[in-house]
């Protein structure tokens, strides 16, 4: 996902250097509290390139740098905001069955959203047609439904459950219960220290009875509500489930706030003594300071105060954030190779993102903590 999501990034940079494509002015401009999904993205990048979208756009906060216009820099900046999102989601697991696709549509939706890996539950012995054919009273699915004992051998086994803490569920209904191969999954693992959320489609059944029979036939460690869903839901819905979810949220890691210039950025901050006196010197406060366009690589300016520095000979990139002679901060959009002590590194920025959002001159940055120390 992060790599299709890069190259429609850097096909866009592409296609408006070459064909400066026409912006839009929105009547909606940003909204900090909206939550970018995938289809968001995918919006964005139809009305980009001039195709017919997919939902109606009257009114989507797309205008992320609040410019007045729709373009290519609120894509990336977007894809940043779902990047971002994402990061912290990679212990969760989608595990599903779906013999005609109608739960995997949904499963990928979960994936989408979350960023979860995924796990196919498939039969050894693969079902075909006829197994479905519920019509027929002796097919196949008909008779493991009719039988609460039968588990249907699964083919491959998930290759470490033990990596992931919250388990998507996900199954067609069969006779207003789980399919048995469901019970041969649960009945294979340990989940007493896992969040289980099951999930399914169905001609019209809901996800009652299986869900009962799910939490009477193994020891889950919590499990959440289900939801059943149609086979045409779409990724908004099942966003707004997920967000309905009562999912622990993981910890944050501290990290550097940079606005600058109407954007707002966050930095992953060094793991060393003076990226730590920095952090505690904003801590109660934001740091605002005024940085000198230098050397067409840097953006410089003088530190409130000295912070403690432990130099070394550095080749610089893009994003790097360095103390310079112990008492000023050097932001680089580019390389130079200096005696310098690492502050930090902005994240997921471009180097050409970072020279449009950073301009040609001197700019006035504002520090903060995204989380308190
Ligand atoms: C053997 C069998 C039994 C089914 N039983 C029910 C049922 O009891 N209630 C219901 O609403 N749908 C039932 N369905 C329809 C499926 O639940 C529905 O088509 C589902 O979306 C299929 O998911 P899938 O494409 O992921 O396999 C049944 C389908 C099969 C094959």
């Amino acid at each position: 996902m992060k790599k299709i999501v890069s190259f429609f990034a850097a096909a866009l940079l592409g296609i408006s250097v070459i064909i400066s494509i026409p912006v839009f002015t929105s009547a909606e401009t940003t909204n900090s509290e909206y939550s970018y999904t995938i289809q968001d993205l995918r919006n964005l990048q139809d009305f980009l390139i001039v195709r017919p979208t997919e939902e109606n756009l009257v009114g989507k906060p797309y205008d992320l740098n609040a410019d007045g216009v729709w373009n290519v820099f609120d894509f990336c900046l977007m894809k940043r905001a779902i990047l971002n999102r994402q990061k912290d989601t990679s212990d969760i697991l989608v595990a599903y069955f779906s013999q005609t696709g109608n739960t995997e549509k949904i499963a990928n939706h979960i994936i989408d959203i979350t960023n979860a890996d995924s796990y196919v539950i498939e039969a050894a012995t693969p079902y075909t047609d006829e197994d479905i054919q519920y019509t027929n009273a002796s097919c196949r699915a008909n008779q493991e439904q009719n039988d609460k004992s039968a588990r249907p051998e699964i083919s491959e086994p998930i290759e470490s459950i033990e990596a992931y803490d919250t388990i998507f569920l996900g199954y067609p209904i069969w006779w207003g219960e789980e399919p048995r191969i469901i019970d041969t999954f649960l009945e294979s693992y340990d989940f007493s220290d896992k969040t289980v959320i099951p999930f399914c489609t169905s001609g019209s059944s809901g996800i009652g009875t299986s869900e009962r029979n799910i939490g009477n036939l193994v020891t889950i460690g919590n499990q959440l509500g289900g939801r059943r869903f149609s086979a045409n839901s779409n990724l908004e819905t099942v966003d707004e489930w997920i967000k309905s979810l009562p999912l622990s949220e993981k910890k944050e890691e501290t990290k550097l706030k940079i606005e600058v210039n109407g954007y707002t950025m966050t930095a992953t901050l060094a793991d060393n003594p003076s990226a730590q006196a920095l952090a505690e010197l904003i801590n109660d406060e934001p740091m605002v300071l005024n940085l000198n366009e230098y050397g067409n690589f840097e953006k410089v300016g003088a530190l409130p105060q000295s912070l403690p520095k432990d130099e070394e000979r550095i080749t610089t990139k893009s994003g790097d954030i360095m103390l310079y002679q112990g008492n000023q901060m050097t932001i680089f959009y580019g390389s130079n190779t200096w005696s310098y002590t690492r502050l930090g590194k902005i994240d997921n920025v471009t180097q050409s993102e970072l020279k449009e959002i950073f301009g040609d001159g001197n700019v006035t940055v504002t520090l903060s903590l995204s989380e308190g120390l």
